[in-house]
């Protein structure tokens, strides 16, 4: 992601704290395009990344600017994948860590947890409960909370999604929707961030249409479905998340505001997809294309079909969709 070092907050001779991360494989599947219904169809495996998600590029950016800023140590409240990133970055910069999960984490984050040498907090709840018993650490501790939308720079580790997409299209044109498993919200934010820089920075063709920006939710924690559907700017927390896509179980996102808004300026969508077919569309994907989908990643393409089923874009429409993590992670 270090490609695009000119445009995130690093000086010039700073220290780079990175692991490979970024330039993920765009992959293009003709023959799930044809099930989809829309016309060319690719994944963008983020589950390649260090650290097997995209969380990798935002925290790669935090812990840069942790380690530049001498920072005593870091925390975070994580549904697991950012919680792995964190461990894996903080000991590449040799900063302590601590991470807080719900102790129903699928049990191979937890361990990926642990071997890059965090200090793992189980939580009883969900990723909110896991958010107070970081803040009060970090209050107690002078650790430095990196959660989600709480500092400034894992979106601008993120927004090199967006770049990756324009780049990977040859600069000239870009997809007409992108599917994107949304929780907390900072991919998604992040990506949007990058077209609008682009725009005007004349990165890309002048009037090129920007891509309908489509959020993935599980049925069970739709905060931002139902706000959509409301027609509000804020989504209230939703009551007794439940979800095996565990990225996507965030009844209370703190960056609702900047989501909701994402999804109208793009003339988006939101749509929520249920367990069986979460899991149907997972084992779709991954049996369909040798792409290790998470469960998330499933989610999107469920989406996907949701999305065109329900004509929100036509049926030539190019669509792309984040496969946000890998499913090793989710099997034990
Ligand atoms: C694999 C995966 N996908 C999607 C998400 C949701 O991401 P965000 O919170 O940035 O919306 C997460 C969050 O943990 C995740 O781990």
């Amino acid at each position: 992601m270090w490609r695009y070092e000119a445009v995130l907050p690093v000086a010039p001779g700073e220290h780079r704290v990175t692991l490979g991360e970024g330039m993920t494989p765009l992959i293009e599947l003709p023959h799930l395009s044809r099930s989809v219904g829309g016309g060319r169809f690719w994944v963008k495996d983020e589950g390649l990344n260090p650290t097997a998600s995209f969380k990798a590029r935002g925290l790669c950016m935090a812990i840069t600017r942790a380690k530049a800023m001498k920072l005593p140590g870091v925390c975070v409240p994580t549904a697991g994948n950012a919680g792995i990133a964190l461990a894996a970055y903080a000991a590449a910069a040799r900063i302590p860590a601590r991470v807080y999960a719900p102790r129903t984490t699928p049990p191979p984050i937890l361990g990926s947890i642990r071997a890059f040498g965090a200090e793992l907090e189980l939580v009883d709840g969900h990723i909110g409960d896991a958010g107070k018993a970081t803040m009060q650490f970090a209050k107690d501790s002078g650790f430095f909370n990196v959660a989600t939308v709480r500092e400034p720079y894992r979106v601008e580790g993120m927004k090199t999604m967006g770049y990756e997409i324009a780049e990977q299209f040859g600069w000239q044109s870009l997809p007409d929707a992108i599917v994107y498993p949304t929780g907390g919200g900072e991919g998604t934010i992040g990506i949007w961030k990058a077209f609008k820089e682009m725009v005007e920075w004349g990165w890309l063709p002048p009037r090129i249409a920007l891509p309908r920006m489509v959020i993935a939710q599980a049925a069970g924690c739709a905060p931002l479905v139902r706000a959509l559907e409301a027609g509000s700017d804020r989504a209230t927390p939703w009551e007794n998340p439940m979800t095996h896509a565990s990225g996507l179980r965030v009844p209370g996102p703190l960056g609702d505001r900047w989501v909701l808004r994402t999804i109208r300026e793009s003339n988006g969508g939101a749509f929520a997809i249920n367990e069986d077919a979460i899991r149907a569309a997972t084992f779709e994907l991954a049996s369909q294309s040798g792409i290790d989908a998470a469960p998330e990643g499933g989610c999107g393409l469920a989406t996907a079909r949701a999305m065109v089923a329900a004509g929100l874009v036509n049926p030539g429409a190019n669509i792309v969709v984040f496969n946000t993590g890998s499913g090793a992670s989710y099997r034990w």
